[in-house]
């Protein structure tokens, strides 16, 4: 099937990929502010909208501005999605992502997330519920290679969901059961590049511009999706920008740390408000100071905060921290990986 899809691809126009916990209205908006192109949702269970499982509102926020916006489902039944697209499209909800990459067991016991590469045939079905409910070209969905080494099944189930009518494939060119393990293998998402019509949207291991830009060259994917490096680094998207045009990317300091936190604290108060944004904001925020000294008695002080005005103090205090010679932001140890 020949479809287009009207979402912004190219070099020039990366992506916020899908985090749990963390892609909520507000990070998006910061991401936005800094130039990402266009914004995923956290996962979204089709079980938990269909029987009003608790925080599938929160997680479907939305405000004006945060457009592009795709929701990312996950579930394994087509009839729960038959039951929930409607009413998601009713709400003015127009892109849709199906996770197919996520590894964790809460999601794949239930035969979600990564599990559906098991069962091509289960995940074209839910992908065909999606796209009829949607319209051809809005809908994408996030694949990883296989299973397992040996088992990889990407290609043929990306050609089919071509024909299908999605409108773009994501790449985290992993196996399920590699989890967060090894290195991300983009000879792979140029493989799927080549092996299909729709846009490729390369993920994994783009933990600076510098990195996506070699992989949008080595790839020829249509677009990166920042993850884990829009966590330490949420001006990453202006960087690759800079970085395209030939311009010098504005260098990661603490001043523009400062920057980023204070901007993010300020739209989570103002977009969300409630005690669980605050609390998560607390944890959030000593990412904003990876590689930067005085990390630990920052988190300390965070934690002791009451109040936004506390965090907001806390977070233009990041700008008098020293940045630790050799020290970079892309040690993720400490993150374990929700997907
Ligand atoms: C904390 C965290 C949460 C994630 N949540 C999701 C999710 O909800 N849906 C999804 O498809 N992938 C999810 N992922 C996977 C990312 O979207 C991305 O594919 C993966 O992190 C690889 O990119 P990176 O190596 O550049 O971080 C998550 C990853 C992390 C680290």
């Amino acid at each position: 099937m020949n479809v287009t899809c009207d979402l912004p691809f190219g070099p020039g126009a990366p992506w916020l990929a899908p985090l749990a916990g963390y892609s909520d209205l507000p990070f998006r908006m910061l991401c936005r502010r800094y130039g990402a192109a266009c914004c995923v949702t956290e996962m979204v269970s089709v079980k938990g909208l269909l029987y009003g499982g608790q925080g599938s509102e929160r997680l479907l926020a939305k405000s004006p501005d945060d457009q592009p916006l795709v929701v990312q489902l996950f579930g394994a039944e087509p009839d729960v999605f038959e039951r929930v697209m409607p009413g998601l499209v009713q709400q003015g909800y127009t892109h849709f992502d199906l996770n197919c990459g996520c590894s964790v067991r809460k999601v794949t016991k239930s035969g979600s997330g990564s599990a559906l590469m098991a069962k091509p045939g289960l995940l074209l079905s839910v992908a065909k519920v999606m796209v009829d409910a949607a319209g051809p070209g809005r809908v994408g969905v996030k694949l990883r290679l296989g299973i397992q080494h040996g088992e990889e099944n990407f290609i043929e189930i990306g050609q089919r969901l071509a024909d299908l009518g999605v409108g773009w494939l994501t790449l985290h060119p992993r196996t399920a059961k590699q989890l967060f393990g090894g290195e991300a293998d983009w000879s792979r998402i140029a493989e799927l590049v080549r092996a299909v019509p729709v846009p490729v949207l390369a993920s994994g291991d783009l933990f600076t511009a510098e990195a996506a830009a070699r992989c949008l060259r080595e790839t020829g994917c249509a677009g990166v999706m920042f993850a884990r490096g829009a966590l330490t680094d949420p001006m990453i998207f202006d960087r690759l920008r800079a970085l395209l045009a030939g311009d010098e990317p504005r260098p990661r300091t603490a001043l523009s740390l400062a920057q980023a936190a204070t901007a993010h604290i300020e739209l989570s108060r103002e977009l969300d408000g409630t005690p669980r944004a605050f609390r998560a904001l607390r944890a959030f925020l000593p990412r904003y100071a990876k590689g930067l000294s005085g990390i630990r008695s920052l988190r300390q002080r965070l934690i002791e905060c009451q109040d936004w005005d506390e965090l907001l103090a806390e977070a233009q205090s990041i700008a008098t921290l020293a940045e630790l010679p050799g020290a970079t932001a892309h040690d993720h140890a400490d993150l374990s990986p929700e997907c």
